[in-house]
């Protein structure tokens, strides 16, 4: 039997990335794809993959992932969705495809329930939390989300649970730290400058930090954020399809990915090191209040015990390692 398996958002960043992780996971021998975007995803070389375009907020065109000539998936990576600022501006294109494109998928894999269950593999995010939070999040911190991008996670979450409790689906859901150093153009996330700060200068171009007016405001230091760099992420995706059903905690697949804690000024630091002064003098600041509400209300340490109780993996070194692979990326020519 073949290893078949939908990811959804196959042509967005982690999506692209996943694809290839699954063609070289020797615990997914003979891996079948069926890549999903609304935009054509891209195969990777030599895989075997179906690949689609569709919009999955259209139920015709959700029911279809389930009848191509892979048959019936038996992994399900969720990752398609609209992110932060994209869904506090727009409300309602938010909610269409952060929720109810979500249940589409979530009633159409209901409708092959069977034993073992069809995996769904869920990315939500830290903006699920907001308001006055403790000084570390625990896995029983509760979540009551400041923004509707936070708000839209946390409502398919509590679907991804429910379908799991009743056996429909077997749920595993991911909150992920903020990814860190995105490459390419800057994604309609409220936290984009943080790879922004890092990658422009990189470049050799500007980048626009939203935070303080100079390199001396308090706000750089104060603004924490939790991050992870994108190649322990694609690992903790991974990990994610592997993890016994029995080993999550009885009443919630919520997981929340290892991550670390850095201020906008540890960044900078990591930049000055890596790209020195040249790279730190591209930086400039015009202080936004809305991208500073937003990503202040997000927490900045959460306890990591319990995710790496179940094997997932967390960066080591903090930022610096992060923006040095970014750097030979950039020389590569791949970032
Ligand atoms: N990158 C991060 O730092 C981060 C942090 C927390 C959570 N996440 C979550 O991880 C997932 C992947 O993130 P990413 O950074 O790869 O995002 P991305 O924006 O690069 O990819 C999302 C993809 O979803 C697709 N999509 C949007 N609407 C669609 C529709 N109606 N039908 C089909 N496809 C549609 C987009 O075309 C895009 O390719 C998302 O669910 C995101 O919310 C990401």
């Amino acid at each position: 039997m073949p290893n078949t398996v939908l990811v959804t958002g196959a042509a967005g960043w982690l999506g692209g990335l996943l694809s290839k992780a699954l063609v070289e996971d020797p615990l997914t021998p003979d891996v079948h794809l069926i890549l999903v975007d609304i935009v054509e995803p891209k195969a990777p070389a030599g895989s075997k993959s179906v690949v689609i375009k569709a919009d999955l907020s259209d139920k015709p065109q959700v029911d279809a992932l389930f009848k191509t000539e892979f048959g019936v998936p038996d992994t399900i990576y969720c990752l398609h969705g609209v992110m932060s600022r994209g869904s506090e501006d727009n409300f309602d294109l938010g909610v269409r495809i952060n929720i109810d494109s979500v249940r589409l998928l979530l009633e159409a894999t209901r409708q092959y329930t069977r034993q073992p269950p069809i995996k769904f593999i869920f990315t939500s995010s830290l903006a699920v939390y907001g308001g006055p939070l403790p000084e570390v999040v625990t896995p029983s911190t509760i979540a009551t989300p400041e923004g509707a991008y936070g708000m839209g996670k946390l409502t398919s979450e509590l679907m991804v649970n429910e379908y799991t409790r009743r056996g429909w689906i077997d749920g595993r859901i991911l909150r992920l730290p903020t990814i860190v150093v995105r490459p390419g153009v800057p994604s309609n996330a409220t936290s984009a400058f943080l790879s922004g700060i890092i990658r422009e200068p990189l470049k050799g171009q500007e980048a626009i930090c939203p935070i303080g007016n100079s390199l001396d405001s308090p706000e750089l230091s104060s603004l924490k954020a939790w991050l992870a760099s994108p190649e322990t992420t694609i690992k903790n995706f991974v990990i994610a399809k592997h993890v016994p059903a029995e080993k999550f905690l009885p009443h919630t697949r919520v997981v929340c990915l290892p991550g670390f804690t850095a201020s906008v000024k540890d960044e900078l630091d990591a930049l000055l090191k890596v790209g020195g002064q040249k790279a730190l003098d591209l930086v400039k600041f015009k202080d936004d209040p809305i991208n500073r509400r937003i990503v202040s209300s997000w927490p900045a340490a959460f306890d990591n015990t319990y995710p790496l109780s179940l094997g997932f993996v967390v960066d080591e070194g903090g930022m610096e390692p992060i923006v040095r692979q970014f750097k030979k990326d950039v020389e590569a020519g791949i970032a």
